[in-house]
């Protein structure tokens, strides 16, 4: 149901538009309206190559904190591009279709988590970057997976934690923290997709490949991986290892960035439940395309607004992460 209303969508704009260069014409709309374009590494391969910086979360709320750029053009989901607003308040920031959303930021409604919040008030809120700006707004401290170890070993022990929203990412941190922080019951529709009877399988069939996940993915997956973190970390790891085949268990459109940086290795995604279905790409993430960058550069539409009390609650979270981020 979902994939049909995201296709009907994307094809209702790519009619009149079919003749036109995208790519030309977004550099030439980029120079002209001082923008920079800046994308997640679960954008597909087109939007990756044609932006100025590829990251993780964390890389993107760094670069958007610090462009001199007047314009951000955001291709990645919504919670992502109003991280860059709340960072960058003065400046314009376009997302190619305001519809990518993000299952984790879905989960955790304001009013439901301000109860989280009052039943356990001696807790400190750490929320995980992929919620709301309204939930930010509620936090204590942001964390994304790069940093979340890091800043959680830098809280006392003696002080409980509660953690949103994602129960899988919170239930990896509490086992190599050694922590029990209460966790927000929140999933990733792509994450939680991943077949351990499939992943045994492949592991099977390819006994030299080294497996890694990305920690929102269920205990029963990371329990076979060789190597967890985030999607730097994973890029990073399979560069820096001598091995060369990876059983990748995160979005598949991340092997992009790990084939253009070592073409020789061999890169294995794993299947969803019923072997063959792509319920391994993010939806979300899909609804971003070359021609909806074009339009949004040429019509300065749709951009992200956020009212100027809620910027200001959210970016004390996001300031104190970036505050508490190590390397
Ligand atoms: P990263 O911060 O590791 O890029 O993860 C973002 C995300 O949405 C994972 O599903
Ligand atoms: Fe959200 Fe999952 Fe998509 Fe990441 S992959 S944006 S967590 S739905």
């Amino acid at each position: 149901m979902l994939k049909n209303i995201l296709k009907f969508k994307n094809s209702i704009v790519k009619r009149n538009l079919s003749n036109i260069d995208y790519a030309f014409e977004i550099q030439r709309l980029k120079k002209l309206k001082k923008a920079v374009i800046l994308a997640h590494v679960y954008q597909s391969s087109d939007i990756q190559d044609l932006a100025d910086f590829v990251g993780d979360s964390l890389d993107l709320s760094r670069k958007a904190a610090d462009t001199n750029a007047k314009t951000i053009v955001f291709c990645g989901v919504k919670f992502m591009a109003e991280v860059a607003k709340i960072l960058s308040p003065n400046k314009q920031v376009l997302l190619p279709d305001v519809d990518a959303g993000c299952t984790l930021e879905q989960s955790c409604q304001p009013e439901e988590f301000k109860k989280f919040r009052n039943k356990h008030k001696n807790h400190i809120a750490i929320t995980y970057i992929n919620c709301s700006a309204e939930i930010k707004a509620l936090s204590d401290i942001v964390v994304t997976s790069s940093n979340a170890k890091d800043i959680i070993q830098q809280i006392p022990k003696s002080k409980p934690i509660i953690f949103a929203p994602d129960k899988h990412l919170g239930a990896y941190l509490n086992k190599i923290t050694n922590r029990n922080m209460l966790l927000w019951d929140g999933t990733c529709i792509v994450h939680i997709q991943f077949s351990e009877r499939e992943l045994i399988s492949l592991k099977a069939e390819n006994p030299d490949a080294l497996f890694i996940a990305h920690p929102e993915c269920p205990e029963a997956i990371l329990k076979h991986a060789d190597h967890i973190g985030s999607t730097s970390s994973l890029i990073k790891f399979v560069s820096e290892s001598k091995k060369k085949e990876f059983i990748i268990g995160t979005e598949p459109n991340v092997m992009h960035q790990m084939k253009k940086r070592n073409p020789e290795k061999r890169f294995i995604e794993v299947p969803g439940a019923d072997g063959n279905c792509s319920c391994n790409r993010c939806p979300y993430m899909a609804l971003n395309t070359m021609e909806k960058i074009y339009l949004a550069l040429k019509n300065s539409k749709p951009d992200i607004n956020l009212n100027d009390n809620l910027i200001k609650e959210a970016k004390k979270p996001l300031k104190l992460m970036l505050k508490m981020t190590n390397n």
